[in-house]
């Protein structure tokens, strides 16, 4: 089938089922443009929570889908390629985790929702780049707070807030990837140029840039500002909506180190294709089902964040 064919075929099965498509802004061009909404993390979660469709396509990462499913138990969640990962959440393994929690047993833990529903569980708020400076703010002052899994995040929550935090030594592979010598080239090649990055990139990029922000903040800043070049530091696959809204703005991704590799794709998210979900919605694959005991745990810190977030 070729992509006109499987997109008629997408959005039949999708009035058959009464399925929605969600898509993180990381996704290709194509899958990106089939989706009912395109948001980042919160924006997804919010969707998922308010959503009256009932099948829910998770064109992302699986805690993504994980998320979705533990605010949604009795929604289908489906993600289209159960392979989809995220190697900051695999950066955190709860057995590690738990050992580490113990030792700080007055703590908060604040985790970031790029996590395991088992992580998610032993948290008592999730963030997502979007509010973690409101989830930060909130925490009484004295109280001693764990954050995990991205230590980048972490140190960009610290400076922010003046809180003290215990952090995890966690992070993504694709933002730590960045090449700063590179991104300080291009910045003197454009000096009329605002350079914008991910809060999941080191901190040297973070100290350069004219924004932080997550990626529906990245977007956002793009379309409001006056300037007209941008260096993009997250994820390339957030240049689609950027260049569609602003089709005169000239964006330019920020390179990795080795310029050979395409490293700050992330490989995950592109994992998903407009093929995968077209058998996604037809044979009603993959579902993610996770233990009702597990996810009413992680559900109290997820809608715990929600809640933060209205
Ligand atoms: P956002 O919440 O900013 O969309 O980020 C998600 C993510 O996985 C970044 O790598
Ligand atoms: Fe995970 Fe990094 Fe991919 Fe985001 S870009 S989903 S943090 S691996």
């Amino acid at each position: 089938m070729d992509n006109n064919e499987l997109i008629s075929q997408i959005n039949v099965l999708k009035r058959q089922k009464n399925a929605v498509i969600l898509a993180h802004y990381y996704q290709v061009p194509e899958v990106q443009d089939i989706a009912d909404f395109i948001g980042d993390s919160l924006a997804l979660a919010q969707y998922a929570e308010k959503t009256e469709a009932d099948v829910i396509v998770l064109a992302g990462v699986y805690f993504m889908a994980e998320t979705a499913k533990i605010i949604n138990p009795k929604k289908k969640v489906l993600i289209p390629d159960p392979e989809a990962g995220c190697s900051l959440a695999d950066s955190c393994n709860p057995k590690d985790f738990a050992g580490f929690k113990k030792k700080y047993p007055e703590a908060v833990v604040v985790s970031y929702v790029n996590t395991s529903a088992e992580i998610k569980a032993l948290t008592d708020i999730v963030c997502t780049s979007s509010n973690a400076v409101k989830v930060v703010n909130s925490i009484p002052k004295g109280k001693q707070i764990i954050f995990a899994p991205d230590r980048n995040l972490g140190n960009y929550l610290s400076n922010v807030t003046g809180r003290e935090m215990i952090i995890w030594d966690g992070a993504c592979h694709v933002h730590e990837e960045f090449s700063l010598e590179k991104i300080v080239k291009l910045k003197d090649e454009n000096e009329d140029a605002r350079l914008i990055c991910h809060p999941e990139c080191k901190k040297p990029i973070q100290i350069l840039s004219d924004f932080i922000g997550s990626t529906a903040a990245m977007l956002d800043y793009v379309q409001k500002s006056s300037h007209k070049k941008f260096i993009v530091a997250t994820e390339p696959g957030i240049l689609h909506q950027m260049q569609k809204s602003c089709p005169d703005k000239v964006l330019i991704p920020a390179p990795p180190i080795d310029s050979t590799c395409g490293c700050n794709d992330c490989k995950f998210m592109k994992l998903i294709t407009l093929e995968k979900i077209y058998r996604s919605l037809k044979e009603d694959i993959f579902e993610v089902n996770i233990d009702n005991e597990l996810a009413d745990k992680a559900r109290m810190s997820i809608e715990r964040m929600l809640n933060l977030s209205k």
